[in-house]
């Protein structure tokens, strides 16, 4: 009887609701019933959605809108429909968009078509699906994408594009998958002076982190995420820190009102670590993630994307395997952290969707009037600052460092005076065995028996990079030194 409940209580309203008091149990709508029930008779047309791509978002969105469409439009109470959709393999599109959606081999086609409200933009790249993008912006179709790619490089463009021409550019899925955090940041905590963002936001280099932390080389542990398809087949904007930089471009910018500057931001992969890394980290009580953060000072902006030391006490030190996790720093409402699925295809959907009722909620109100609607990088655009992005030599964290140096007894001294020698303050230093040296490939090649490892107290990355290649010259140090900063979290 579930249907039944529905239908009785917007058809009679409140009278519907106090029966349902009286017996002490809410309706439970079936939310695969019909889709009138949830519809009120005067409310909008349908959102016409034109999908381009039917890859692991394209077909996510795809499948969520289907699955939910009831659960969407009691939400709404409008309904969103994918009305054209364009692929490169059009017979596994015909089969999984189904009957009433017209399928196309040309984005173009779809971008333009007149029956089409909104464009979900599931391709990926920056080449061509930037020209199509600014064509459904021209043709006047909000577009909602998660191509942290395409707005990571080319926002500027796109965003003034929009603003021009009174439509909307919506990018939840861009950024941390599952996790809302633009509408965190935008709205939820739009009153607050945001301070602070760090985040782990690529699901495949932590998955690959941790990994490493059950003794796997990197190597392994990136062949491990590829076979359980959280690794692309090229890997190498994860893993060399690039796609986490797209991201953070985007989360500063939200938080902060900020042009784009991705080319400023600071960016370190985790290629270069080595197992005994993750061992000695933890011996000193501390966990290596691949830390994206943006950090806000009266002088301008920290933007860096590096593998960094977390104490194994903070939250994000627990965000493990391929889950993003975001701290945020605010004045009003102080830490707030945000955790979440890191990819996959209905992940994003998720998003995408969250995005797509959005600007169906938009509804009458003139696409002209951005100041009565959420901005779309969270500050109207002519407040934006161009708040300068700091220089990386004048970051000031303590750092890790790991020096191997066989078995000379002298090697700890000597690495100490070095360090005092370049103005580093030393705040611990002692040896450290090397875990699993004989069975691991790169360890035998630089073919130490134990090592010098440390923190240093508060230093500049400028002094430390001096620090670093005064100990690396040393003759007792025999394999390349490992650095790695502490992320100096609140
Ligand atoms: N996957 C995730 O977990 C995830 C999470 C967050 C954000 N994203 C972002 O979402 C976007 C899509 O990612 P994805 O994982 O869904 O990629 P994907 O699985 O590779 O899907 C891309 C789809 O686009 C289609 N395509 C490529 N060129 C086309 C063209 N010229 N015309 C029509 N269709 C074309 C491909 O068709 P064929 O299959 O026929 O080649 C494919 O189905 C990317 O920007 C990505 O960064 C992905």
């Amino acid at each position: 009887m579930p249907q039944a409940l529905v239908s009785q209580s917007s058809a009679t309203g409140a009278a519907a609701l106090s029966v349902q008091a009286a017996t002490m149990s809410w309706p439970v709508p079936d939310t695969h019933g019909p889709l009138q029930a949830a519809i009120e008779p005067d409310s909008l047309p349908p959102l016409r959605v034109g999908l381009l791509g039917l890859g692991n978002v394209g077909a996510g969105t795809l499948a969520v809108l289907r699955r939910n469409q009831t659960e969407i439009a009691r939400r709404l109470g409008r309904h969103i429909e994918v009305t054209h959709v364009c692929a490169r393999n059009l017979a596994r599109a015909v089969a999984l968009a189904g009957p009433g959606v017209q399928v196309l081999a040309d984005p173009l086609a779809v971008v333009t078509h007149p029956d089409v409200d909104v464009v979900v933009e599931a391709i990926g790249g920056t080449g061509p699906v930037l020209h199509w993008v600014l064509q459904a912006i021209a043709s006047g179709k909000h577009v909602v994408t998660a191509n942290k790619a395409l707005l990571a490089e080319h926002g500027h463009q796109v965003f003034a594009a929009a603003q021009a021409r009174g439509t909307v550019v919506a990018f939840e899925g861009a950024v941390a998958v599952s996790i809302p955090i633009i509408k965190m940041l935008r709205e939820g905590l739009g009153a607050n002076h945001i301070t602070a963002v760090a985040g782990i936001v690529n699901g495949t280099s932590n998955f690959i982190l941790s990994a490493m932390r059950t003794s796997l080389s990197f190597q392994a542990a990136l062949q491990q995420a590829q076979a359980l398809g959280y690794a692309e087949a090229d890997p190498s904007f994860d893993v060399n820190g690039v796609d986490a930089a797209h991201k953070l471009t985007l989360l500063a910018s939200v938080a902060f009102g900020m042009p784009l500057r991705l080319a400023q931001v600071y960016t370190e992969g985790i290629g270069q670590l080595l197992p005994a890394d993750m061992a000695c980290a933890e011996a000193l009580g501390y966990r290596i993630k691949l830390l994206a953060q943006a950090r806000r000072h009266t002088q301008g902006v920290e933007l860096h994307v590096y593998p960094a030391l977390v104490p194994t006490t903070h939250p994000l030190a627990a965000v493990e395997g391929s889950l993003n996790g975001i701290a945020v720093y605010s004045d009003a409402a102080g830490p707030t952290l945000h955790c979440g699925a890191g990819a996959g295809g209905e992940q994003t959907a998720s998003a995408v969707i969250a995005d797509l009722m959005d600007i169906a909620r938009l509804g009458h109100i003139p696409p002209t009037s951005p100041t009565q609607r959420v901005a779309m990088m969270g500050f109207q655009p002519w407040a934006m600052q161009d708040l300068p992005v700091l220089p990386m030599a004048e970051l000031r964290t303590r750092h890790f460092v790991r020096v191997p140096v066989g078995s000379n007894p002298h090697a700890l001294g000597v690495v100490a005076a070095t360090l005092a020698q370049t103005g580093v303050a030393t705040q611990s230093l002692g040896w450290a065995p090397v875990p699993g040296a004989a069975s691991d490939a790169t360890r035998a090649q630089a073919g130490p028996a134990s090592c010098v490892v440390g923190l240093t107290g508060l230093a500049s990355d400028h002094n430390m990079q001096q620090a670093l290649a005064a100990i690396q010259a040393l003759r007792q140090v025999n394999g390349p030194v490992s650095h790695l900063r502490v992320a100096e979290l609140e």
